[in-house]
């Protein structure tokens, strides 16, 4: 069982993110557990949704000398999570040291980097001195993600299509931003549906509010992932 769909759980307390979870099939999704939630509960979060059957991504997207984000990476595995990620942006060295951290691991997660934030236009990359559109920035950084021997990476969904040219399918991409037609955009821009995504070459889609928000999150979990399989 591989399901394509991790649920992000934006909450910022435990009770209310373990009760949201209830309503979810484990068969069916993981769970994207993020810096607002992890700093309110710490690791019992982790185990707690481990106990109810859910593979759990943890996202804090370490960024840091290449030491100091190798040992976060060891902790963060020591946890069994299922995914981790890093910023591509903090250099080969420290993609390198946190893939190495990790390999001895006895449940390896799967090292995801972060390209270009979406939420970075070209004026704000130029700004922080990247002289680049987003889009060939990323490109480049995805390259270097694979050069240093990580799984894949965090990208729109309007960047599955060129990254999948460039690499093979092996290669992870993992696609925030998924709205279906009738789901309300919220402050999401680049947007693209479930299915589409998927038959575009995205590998896994994150996705909050479209379920976190629903009547029936149960009943929305099963309807997106039937229109993936
Ligand atoms: O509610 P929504 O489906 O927009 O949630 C998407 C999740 O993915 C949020 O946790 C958000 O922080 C995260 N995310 C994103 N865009 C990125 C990276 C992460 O929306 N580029």
């Amino acid at each position: 069982m591989n399901p394509k769909i991790i649920v992000a759980l934006d909450f910022g307390r435990e009770d209310t993110a373990i009760a949201f979870c209830k309503k979810l099939n484990p068969a069916l999704c993981r769970i994207k557990v993020g810096l607002e939630l992890y700093l309110a509960t710490g690791e019992s979060i982790i185990a707690r949704l481990h106990n109810m059957g859910f593979g759990v991504f943890l996202d804090l997207k370490f960024h840091d000398i290449p030491n100091t984000v190798a040992q976060a990476c060891k902790r963060a595995a020591a946890l069994g999570v299922w995914m981790i990620n890093v910023h591509a942006l903090g250099g080969r060295k420290m993609m390198e040291a946190a893939r190495e951290a990790i390999e001895s691991e006895a449940s390896r997660p799967l090292l995801i980097g972060v390209t270009i934030l979406t939420s970075m236009s070209d004026e704000a990359l130029h700004q922080v001195g990247v002289n680049d559109t987003a889009e060939s920035a990323v490109s480049r950084l995805a390259s270097l993600v694979h050069q240093s021997g990580l799984d894949g990476v965090v990208c729109s969904p309007l960047e599955v299509k060129n990254l999948r040219q460039q690499f093979n399918e092996d290669f992870v991409l993992v696609t925030p931003g998924i709205r279906t037609p009738s789901d309300q955009q919220n402050d999401q821009v680049r947007v693209l549906g479930p299915k589409e995504a998927i038959e575009q070459g995205s590998s896994y889609l994150v996705i909050g509010r479209p379920i976190s928000r629903a009547d029936d999150p149960g009943k929305k979990l099963e309807a997106i992932n039937a229109l993936l399989v």
